[in-house]
């Protein structure tokens, strides 16, 4: 099945889930990541792959306009639903790819994502496409996953993590990422690392695992935790 489709259909199945997730709804991790992009009050934000929209939502409450945009149809209409029930008033939300944004050049000042870069496919294209709807003095921000330094403990939590949730493809390094925006001639203005602790029992349940794959996933998850003990 093509990439695009199972990645809509597995947001589609798992939107309640993730939504849910204690990891999505976390408001500190939220407030970080607007102070770590710098954002103020006049400030205009796209949330590329915006998810269930709690982080457009977060930001709207604080700045003149954002607009969300997301693949999955059915994590549109939870964002959409929540930022009514907020009557937010200057917020929107799109079902589209995000490699093709729907946009003039310049449209917004910040463009930022946020836990989606392990899902695609085409860095080169999605930067340049966040580039062209940023204004030339705007900012970009990537905040995701990153890949552990260590090969065999990396290679362990991709194939755990492409267990948990088939849409997933990798987990980028932050050289990596450095030398994408680099790359995209970005200015890097700063960049910064947290280690933060997963609930395992939640952390598994955010998503939908398919079927064949469950086996495979507790044989990993013993093996895992024999290593730990
Ligand atoms: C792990 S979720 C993160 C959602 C949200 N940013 C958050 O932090 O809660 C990843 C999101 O990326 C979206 N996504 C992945 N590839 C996409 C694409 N090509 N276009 C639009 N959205 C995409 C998925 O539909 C999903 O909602």
């Amino acid at each position: 099945m093509d990439k695009k489709k199972i990645l809509r259909q597995q947001f589609n199945i798992q939107a309640d889930k993730f939504s849910n997730w204690a990891i999505t709804r976390n408001k500190e991790y939220m407030r970080r990541y607007y102070e770590f992009c710098g954002i103020v009050k006049d400030d205009t934000l796209l949330d590329v792959a915006c998810g269930t929209g709690e982080y457009a939502i977060f930001c709207a409450q604080k700045i003149k306009k954002v607009c969300g945009v997301d693949l999955s149809s059915k994590m549109i209409e939870i964002a959409k639903k929540n930022g009514s029930e907020l009557q937010l008033k200057n917020i929107s939300f799109i079902a589209q790819d995000v490699f093709e944004l729907p946009f003039k050049s310049d449209r917004f000042s910040i463009v930022s994502s946020k836990s989606a870069f392990h899902h695609f496919d085409n860095y080169k294209r999605i930067v340049s496409e966040m580039k062209r709807c940023c204004e030339s003095s705007g900012k970009i921000s990537v905040q995701d996953i990153v890949a552990y330094e260590n090969p065999a403990v990396n290679d362990y939590f991709e194939r755990m993590e492409s267990l948990i949730d088939v849409s997933h493809n990798k987990t980028l390094s932050c050289d990596f990422i450095t030398r994408l925006f680099r790359d995209n001639d970005l200015e890097i203005l700063h960049s910064h690392t947290i280690t933060i602790g997963l609930n395992l029992h939640e952390y598994f349940n955010h998503a939908i695992r398919q079927r064949k794959g469950e086996k495979k996933f507790m044989t990993l998850l013993i093996m895992g935790l024999m290593i730990l003990k």
